[in-house]
């Protein structure tokens, strides 16, 4: 009798035991599991382009093969490679200003579809800046600069003009206002081209070549102009020779050619120890 009470004691103390030690499991597990899917949720988050498995044809030609990229926010990345690698038709489609035809490509959770609506959206998020600035000739600086918001974004015109001026002293150029782009030299027309961009508020700023139709004196200045948005925080792609640049300002450099990324690293890295024989070939190419 006393022996079947203690058998049953110490089978409820085992049972107790055994319960308690298995919730305590769950328990330390669970927030285990909760801490992990809280930084998968903070790290998706952080990301504001993300490209899946893209591909793109002109025709028959395929020119974007399988790309996958994901961008976070405030993150600076350089894109080099070859001529005709498909530096620019890649960032382009990011701007929707082509179709890719397979694959996502996702900007601040908005999926790029061929929709005119969702076109425009994309354009508020991604501003862009090209080789050879596009600013309108017969338009002066300020008016390239408000045209933007008074048409596209409906912003009264007096406060256009100060948020034009306002970026137009940001990258050092206020007192060209009045004056038309054929009055400036290269290096400014493209600063006006980037307070152009900056004035539509955009969360990501494309590049492409944007300083290799310059006369080199006007390089730095242009440069200049990028090094103090990134340090603002902007979030930045921009495809770039300019190999000072991709190693002083960029968290990442990828290598494309013949449609493809071949590689990508820390610029110390990418430099340092190129793993692809074509990123090496490419690299002995621009470096000498
Ligand atoms: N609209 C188009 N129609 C057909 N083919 C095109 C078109 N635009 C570009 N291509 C081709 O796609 C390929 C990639 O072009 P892309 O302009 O993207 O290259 P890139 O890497 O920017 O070159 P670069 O360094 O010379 O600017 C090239 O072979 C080019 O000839
Ligand atoms: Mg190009």
């Amino acid at each position: 009798m006393l022996y079947n009470s203690c058998q049953e004691i110490d089978n409820f103390l085992n049972y107790l035991l055994f319960t308690v030690s298995t919730a305590f499991y769950e328990f330390i597990n669970f927030g285990k599991n909760n801490e992990k899917k809280k930084e998968e949720d903070k790290k998706s988050k952080d990301i504001i382009i993300l490209i899946k498995n893209m591909h793109k044809w002109y025709g028959d030609f395929h020119v974007l093969k399988n790309i996958n990229i994901s961008v976070k926010k405030k993150e600076r990345i350089v894109i080099c490679g070859p001529s005709g690698s498909g530096k620019s038709t890649l960032i382009r489609c990011i701007n929707s200003l082509e179709e890719h035809q397979r694959g996502d490509i996702i900007v601040d959770g908005i999926k790029l579809t061929n929709d005119l609506k969702n076109i425009e959206q994309i354009r508020t998020e991604v501003g862009m800046v090209f080789q050879h600035f596009n600013l309108f000739p017969h338009l002066t600086i300020l008016e390239n600069l408000t045209l933007g918001q008074i048409w596209a974004r409906k912003t009264p015109r007096k406060e256009a003009d100060e948020i034009a001026m306002y970026f137009l002293e940001k990258v050092h150029i206020a007192e060209h206002a009045p004056k038309f782009p054929g009055q400036l030299s290269g290096g400014q027309q493209q600063r006006v081209a980037i307070a152009r961009s900056l004035c539509m508020k955009p969360n990501v700023m494309l590049f492409d070549e944007p300083t290799s139709a310059l006369d080199p004196e006007m390089v730095k200045e242009v440069l200049d102009v990028m090094i103090s948005l990134a340090r603002d925080g902007m979030t930045m792609i921009v495809v770039s020779h300019e190999m000072g640049f991709a190693k002083s300002v960029a968290h990442r450099v990828l290598f494309m050619d013949d449609g493809e990324i071949l590689e990508q690293n820390t610029p110390e890295n990418f430099f340092e120890n190129p793993q692809n024989e074509r990123t090496k070939l490419f690299l002995s190419q621009i470096l000498d």
